[in-house]
């Protein structure tokens, strides 16, 4: 995370639906979120990234209940 490389945001999504939207501070804070889900069911949770130099990363995971 310097000024001339960095995470700009990350997008959390559980089954399409936005979570939330962090956005960080290259000089203040490190690239992670920490998001609690309490899902009532199955589902697939996605986080998207955008970084300064090399756009969009994204990657899923399914999340079981129980
Ligand atoms: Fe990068």
């Amino acid at each position: 995370m310097t000024e001339e490389h960095h995470i700009m945001w990350i997008d959390v999504y559980f089954d399409g639906k936005k979570l939330s939207r962090t956005t960080l501070s290259p000089k203040a804070m490190a690239p992670c979120v920490t998001v609690k889900l309490t899902p009532k069911k199955p589902g697939t949770l996605t986080v998207v990234e955008e970084c300064n130099l090399h756009g969009i990363w994204k990657n899923r995971a399914e999340v079981k209940t129980g």
